[in-house]
């Protein structure tokens, strides 16, 4: 099986593919997709994963994430994986792209401007 048909075994209900790479202060890049359950709420995203991966590996720093799907129109993360970045990594620049090589960056202000944090706790 090829990494492109085990990355659809993973998106098998929507069929959208979404994968990310962080790359963590020390240099790691960790990745993510994301993984569809047949209960389709408990989906996780790319993102998402791609960033508790890294926290349980013990990093804590981030650097930059690059966001890719196989869509014309970039993908920029959801609500849920903007709140959870903004929780673990406010400084990280988050970079959406396509397989074409369009891409834009984004730092997590432009991407939730109001956020709800720790500071309000
Ligand atoms: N998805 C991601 O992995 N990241 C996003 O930023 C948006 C949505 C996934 C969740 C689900 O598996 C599929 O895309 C369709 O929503």
């Amino acid at each position: 099986m090829s990494s492109v048909e085990r990355l659809y075994q993973m998106a098998l209900y929507s069929g959208f593919k979404v994968g990310a790479a962080l790359e963590c202060k020390d240099g790691t890049l960790v990745t993510g997709c994301n993984i569809e359950s047949s209960s389709y709420g408990l989906t996780i995203c790319a993102e998402r994963n791609a960033l508790f991966k890294a926290i349980s590996e013990g990093k804590r720093e981030f650097t930059r994430m690059l966001i890719v799907a196989d869509t014309n129109q970039l993908t920029p993360p959801c609500g849920a994986c903007r709140q959870v970045l903004w929780d673990f990594a406010p400084r990280i620049e988050i970079i959406i792209a396509n397989l074409e090589g369009k891409q834009m960056a984004f730092s997590m202000t432009d991407l939730l401007p109001h956020p709800f944090g720790s500071h309000l706790l």
